[in-house]
């Protein structure tokens, strides 16, 4: 529809002129996009799928799928805070929260510059999700929180969490309970800074509970639901990772492309060498392939049908697309490949995560085959 392609090219031209000269600053000094979030935010990429009376965009996930590509061509950091934005912190409380709630966490709570986090991973469990160990007891008219999250994406700029704790240890995984907590907090504290391979410029650290003390009033769906709550967010956000490794590949395909027009060897551009043009003939075939999965994937979950394969599938295509494509590009651009000048090398190292957050590529193998024996067990 018309829409969607306008909202894709206000996107790509957005992501050329604003995100790809500064993704290499960004990267280097390890610098939150502040500026460029904000921006985003007014023109309602933030808040996507949000309807336009809570203060959000009213758009599908086909269009969220769009603009997360192209912003992550741009920049793949800033596409992980839209991300974690919109997929892991507003669609869990989107879709079980109460009208109260909605009002009150997704609604701006001042100027529509904040973001928010998901913290479901910890120390010792990341795939394992449901043997997360952090707890939540009720004492008298409050929750108190302890234990310790892991790798939170946005902790650091976030004014609001997502937040998983287990109100009944015995009973594993349906013991787990999904809460909403204000940030800064006390007894919620921060770790350091992560320090990682790529997309440097969104922040990642723990989330420390000591005695964190919340109302009752701020679980997030019914007790006990929250590793239901958290597998439905993860299954729509892996959508939205596919979307960002779709827009690394893509960033890697272009560079590539381009520079092999530029460069010449042997007396001609090494675009007319047939070892040259095999690369890029395959870095775009997985591409194409990935996006149309993506794009299935986020139709699917509009149409209301179901889609936990599909996203998987997607997820896993269009990762391993952004890693080989990241990949082949730095061969391409030979020893120009290897150095921070050029772009590839960025795309190499911001390709890397997308076949880890959201499920590592063998969690997706497990989802996309649990799903498949399911189908043929019927
Ligand atoms: C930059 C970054 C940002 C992140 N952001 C967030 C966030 O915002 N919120 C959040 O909650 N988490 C976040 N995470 C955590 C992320 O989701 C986990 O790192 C991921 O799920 C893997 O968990 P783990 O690191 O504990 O690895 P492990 O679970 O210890 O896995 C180690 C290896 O074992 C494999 N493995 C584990 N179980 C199986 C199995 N059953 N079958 C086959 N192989 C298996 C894995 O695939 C992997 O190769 C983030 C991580 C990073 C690095
Ligand atoms: C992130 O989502 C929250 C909740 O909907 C919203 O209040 C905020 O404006 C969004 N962030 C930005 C930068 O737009
Ligand atoms: C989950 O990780 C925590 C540490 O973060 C650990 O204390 C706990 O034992 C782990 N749970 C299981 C079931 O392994
Ligand atoms: C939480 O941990 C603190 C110590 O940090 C302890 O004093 C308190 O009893 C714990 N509360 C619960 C409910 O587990």
């Amino acid at each position: 529809p018309e829409t969607h392609q306008i909202l894709r090219q206000t996107c790509r031209d957005y992501a050329d002129r604003e995100l790809m000269p500064i993704a290499a600053k960004l990267d280097k000094e390890h610098s939150y996009p502040a500026k460029q979030v904000t921006e985003l935010g007014a023109m309602g990429v933030m808040a996507m799928e949000v309807s336009e009376e809570l203060g959000g965009a009213g758009m599908d996930y086909l269009a969220y799928s769009l603009a997360m590509e192209e912003i992550s061509r741009g920049c793949a950091s800033t596409g992980v805070v839209v991300s974690a934005n919109n997929s892991l912190y507003i669609g869990p409380i989107l879709k079980f929260g109460t009208e109260e709630q909605k009002r009150q966490w997704i609604t701006p709570f001042t100027s529509g510059e904040k973001v928010g986090c998901f913290a479901l991973s910890e120390p010792g469990n990341g795939s394992d999700a449901g043997a997360a160990s952090t707890t939540a007891c009720q004492e008298g008219d409050e929750w108190v929180l302890n234990g310790t999250k892991a790798w939170i994406t946005n902790s650091w700029d976030a004014s609001a969490t997502v937040v998983f704790a287990t109100t009944d240890k015995k009973l594993k995984h349906k013991g787990i309970s999904a809460f909403l907590i204000p940030m800064p907090h006390p007894g919620l504290s921060l770790g350091k800074k992560e320090d990682k391979l790529g997309i440097r410029a969104s922040s990642t650290a723990n989330i420390i509970l000591e005695d964190c003390r919340i109302p009752l009033s701020n679980m997030l769906g019914p007790r006990g639901a929250g590793f239901k709550i958290a597998m439905q967010t993860l299954d729509s956000g892996r959508i939205g990772i596919a979307a960002q490794a779709l827009g690394i590949a893509q960033a890697s395909l272009d560079c590539a492309a381009d520079y092999a027009h530029k460069r010449s060897a042997f007396g001609a551009p090494i675009s007319k060498l047939q070892a040259i043009q095999f690369k890029l003939a395959d870095m775009a075939v997985a591409i194409e392939s990935a996006r149309l999965l993506t794009w299935k994937a986020a139709l699917l979950r509009d149409s209301k049908k179901p889609f936990t394969k599909e996203a998987a599938m997607a997820k896993l295509a269009a990762s391993e697309a952004a890693t080989f494509c990241s990949h082949q590009a730095i061969q391409v651009l030979g020893g120009m490949g290897y150095v921070s000048d050029m772009p590839a090398e960025r795309h190499y190292r911001d390709a890397r995560i997308t076949e880890i957050y959201e499920g590592t590529s063998e969690i997706q193998r497990l989802v996309i085959a649990g799903q498949l024996l399911k189908q043929y067990q019927s």
